[in-house]
Formats: C-alpha cells, sequence, structure tokens
C-alpha cells in the first residue's frame, strides 16, 4: 500500500492520537472546567481563557461559578454584580457580553452547533469552536495560539505560523480529528502548547510527537531562525506609565467602593501625576468608551457603576 493513500493517513493520524492521549494522561493540565460537561460552565470559562492566562483565571473561574451557577442566574444579574465579579480579570466588557449570551439561551436555549455557539454576543470563531467540542464531544477546528503553533509545526514546517495559516492549520486539525472520540485530543493539544511547544523555544527532546514532528529537527540542531516580529504595543497615551486599559481598571475598581466620582477626583486617584488641564480630554476619552461598553454612567458631570441592569 503506497504510504499516502486515505488509510495509511488515518493510521498515521490515529498513532498521533494515541501518543498525544497517552502523554496527556500522565502530563496534562487538571483544570476545573476540564471536569464538567456543563455547557454554561465550559462557556465561561472560554470566555475568561481569551484574553487572560489559565493561572489567572481559575480563582475568577471557580467564584464566578458560586456566584453565577446558571445560566438564569447570570442572565438575572445586575451590572454592578457583575464588574465586581469580573474585574480583575480585565477587558471587562466580556462579562456584559456574557450576560447578554446568556439572556440568548434562557430565550432560545443552549445551541447545538458550532455556528449556534457562534451566534451569541461576544462568542468569536475560536471560542465557538472549543465550547462546542468541549460540551457536544465532538472535534471542531479550535484554532489558538497554542493550538495554532503545535499544529504548524508538526504538520505544515512552520516553526512560528501566524494567523495567515490558519487555513492549513483547520485542514490538518481536521484529518487529526477524524472520529468523533478524538475531541479529547484537543486538551492535549493545548497543553503541549503550553507546556513543552512552547513559543520561543520548544523542549523537542520532552515531546511525545518528536519522532513525528516535522519541525522538530530543526529546532533541535537550532538551525530555525525566528522571524522578527513587529511586537504590538498596546497604545500608551502621550506622558503616562501604563496603557489605558490599565486606567480603565482602576475605574472600575474604585467605583465599586464608592457612589459616584466627580472626573477630577477620580483622575487624581488613578494617576499621580494627574493634571486636569491637561489630562481631562485623556480621562474623558477613556470615560466615553466605558460607558458605550455599558460598564459605567455618566449623570451631572459624575461618573458611577449602572444602576440599572
Ligand atoms: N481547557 C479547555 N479550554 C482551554 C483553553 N482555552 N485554554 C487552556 N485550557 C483549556
Amino acid at each position: 500500500m503506497p504510504s499516502s493513500s486515505p488509510r495509511a493517513k488515518k493510521q498515521i493520524e490515529d498513532g498521533r492520537i494515541r501518543t498525544l492521549l497517552l502523554w496527556y494522561r500522565r502530563h496534562g493540565r487538571d483544570l476545573p472546567w476540564r471536569r464538567t460537561r456543563d455547557p454554561y460552565a465550559i462557556c465561561v470559562s472560554e470566555i475568561m481563557l481569551q484574553q487572560t492566562q489559565v493561572a489567572r483565571v481559575i480563582p475568577f473561574y471557580e467564584s464566578w461559578m458560586k456566584r453565577f451557577p446558571s445560566w438564569e442566574s447570570l442572565a438575572n444579574a445586575n451590572t454592578p454584580e457583575l464588574i465586581r465579579a469580573w474585574s480583575g480579570l480585565g477587558y471587562n466588557r466580556r462579562a456584559l457580553y456574557l450576560r447578554e449570551a446568556a439572556k440568548t439561551v434562557c430565550e432560545r436555549g443552549v445551541p447545538h452547533t458550532e455556528e449556534g455557539w457562534r451566534a451569541l454576543k461576544g462568542i468569536g470563531p475560536y471560542a465557538a469552536a472549543a465550547i462546542h467540542t468541549f460540551v457536544a464531544q465532538e472535534p471542531a477546528a479550535a484554532i489558538d495560539t497554542n493550538v495554532r503553533r503545535v499544529i504548524g509545526r508538526l504538520v505544515l514546517r512552520k516553526p512560528f505560523p501566524t494567523q495567515q495559516d490558519d487555513h492549513a492549520v483547520r485542514r490538518a486539525l481536521q484529518a487529526i480529528f477524524h472520529r468523533k472520540q478524538d475531541w479529547k485530543a484537543l486538551h492535549a493539544i493545548m497543553d503541549l502548547g503550553a507546556m513543552v511547544c512552547q513559543a520561543r523555544k520548544p523542549n523537542c527532546l520532552e515531546c511525545p510527537l518528536r519522532e513525528q514532528c516535522v519541525s522538530a529537527k530543526r529546532f533541535l540542531t537550532s538551525s530555525v531562525v525566528r522571524p522578527k516580529t513587529a511586537i504590538v504595543q498596546e497604545r500608551i497615551h502621550e506622558g503616562k506609565r501604563f496603557p489605558d486599559r490599565i486606567y480603565r481598571g482602576r475605574i472600575l475598581r474604585l467605583l465599586q467602593t464608592a457612589s459616584s466620582y466627580s472626573i477630577r477626583r477620580i483622575g487624581n486617584m488613578i494617576d499621580d501625576s494627574y493634571d486636569d488641564t491637561q489630562d481631562r480630554e485623556w480621562i474623558l476619552r477613556m470615560i466615553d468608551r466605558m460607558q458605550r461598553d455599558g460598564l459605567i454612567e455618566m449623570k451631572r458631570e459624575r461618573i458611577q457603576l449602572p444602576i440599572q441592569k
């Protein structure tokens, strides 16, 4: 049989999955959202994990699930409650989007397809595919940075794949996940990316797929040249020490313990060097964005958490 026959290819993929699952059983991370099939819990975890690291998410996930254990409890939560539970995780809009998603699920039921998840507020292609994979236990091409890196290196000979490779990554993943039960290997691929096949310096000697990886030899002989990627810098306002995201987080945290603040007062509290003449426009722009996101309200020149839901 020629080695490129469909049967031979499936045998190769089956071998990969077996190796991945064996490795995962010994080395995989035991994470709270992996111990459930509750669609709500899995959806909460994937939204939290989108822009935040696993170790940081765990305590927030656990307290969120105690405070809002179901779609209904979240759909009925008011904005100050949500912000209190979320703030510290950052990118606070995610909490409000999650409540929108919960309202939709309460009205229409839990989605049964990847597209159904995708239709909910705040759920993009990656999260929809990941949620579907773990809830339906049916593989979908969930491509985050770890998955992209592992698959790009393993099969595409791309030591540093980028989003432009996602079409090829998706096809490669679909070939690997050719049976329904292969969904389990998604956790393994995620963990391999986080723990072994790391971005800067993969630990190929520890990798269970070393023999099958089309990039391992190049890494092991140090013949890979890391492309100079433009580091995407967050915008920092002139004269300020941190990106605006940090100051917006400070505003939200302060509003949790006071009913309202004047703009000048909150400016002084979030930034030691605040100058009300020079910085007023800067802070008003941040406040405007937070208002548009539904995170705060302005009443008679004072800002506060929204009173209404
Ligand atoms: N387990 C399930 N989803 C995950 C994710 N997005 N990142 C890390 N571990 C996960």
